[in-house]
C-alpha cells in the first residue's frame, strides 16, 4: 500500500506526518509526502520538525520538499491532507472519481493547524494530533 501525506508547503507538516507514519508501518508500505505549493522544493524539513520528531526517536532530515503532481493520484492508495485548503487544492487537480476517493482529511473533520509562523509549541502539538491520526489509521489496516 502506498500512502501519501499532503500538505502547502511539505517541509512543515506532511514531513512529520511521513515520518510518524513509517515509524508505524513496515516495509509493505510505502510513505511519502508532497506540498500543494512549489516554493520549497528540494528542501530539507523546517528544522522545527526536524527537531520534534528527532526528540521522539524519528529521523525525516533525509526528506526533500518536492510538489504534488497529477500523477500521484494513480501512484498512491491513499493522500491524507493536512487541511480544508490543501484539500481543496488536492481535488481540483483530481480527473476521476477513483482519484477523489482516494483523498481524506488526516484528522476527518478538523485542520492540522500551518505551524510555519508559529512557535515550538505548534510543532509539538502538530506532532501529538499526527502521533493519534496516524495511530487510528493504523489500527484499520488490521495488522498482525
Ligand atoms: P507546511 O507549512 O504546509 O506544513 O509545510 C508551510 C510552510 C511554508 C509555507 C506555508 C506553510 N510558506 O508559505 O512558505
Amino acid at each position: 500500500m502506498k500512502i501519501l501525506m499532503v500538505c502547502l508547503g511539505n517541509i512543515c507538516r506532511s514531513p512529520l506526518a511521513e515520518g510518524i507514519m513509517r515509524s508505524k508501518l513496515n516495509e509493505d508500505f510505502f510513505v511519502d509526502s508532497a506540498g500543494t505549493g512549489d516554493w520549497h522544493v528540494g528542501q530539507l524539513p523546517d528544522k522545527r520538525s526536524i527537531a520534534i520528531a528527532k526528540s521522539y526517536g524519528i529521523d525525516i532530515s533525509m526528506q526533500r520538499a518536492r510538489q504534488f503532481q497529477v500523477e500521484d493520484f494513480d501512484i498512491f492508495d491513499r493522500i491524507f491532507v493536512m487541511d480544508a485548503s490543501n484539500l481543496k487544492n488536492v481535488l481540483v487537480l483530481a480527473q476521476t472519481d477513483e482519484h477523489r476517493k482516494k483523498v481524506r482529511l488526516i484528522l476527518n473533520e478538523k485542520d492540522v493547524p500551518d505551524p510555519y509562523y508559529g512557535g515550538d509549541e505548534g510543532f509539538a502539538n502538530v506532532f501529538r494530533m499526527l502521533d493519534e491520526a496516524t495511530d487510528e489509521f493504523v489500527k484499520t489496516l488490521n495488522l498482525k
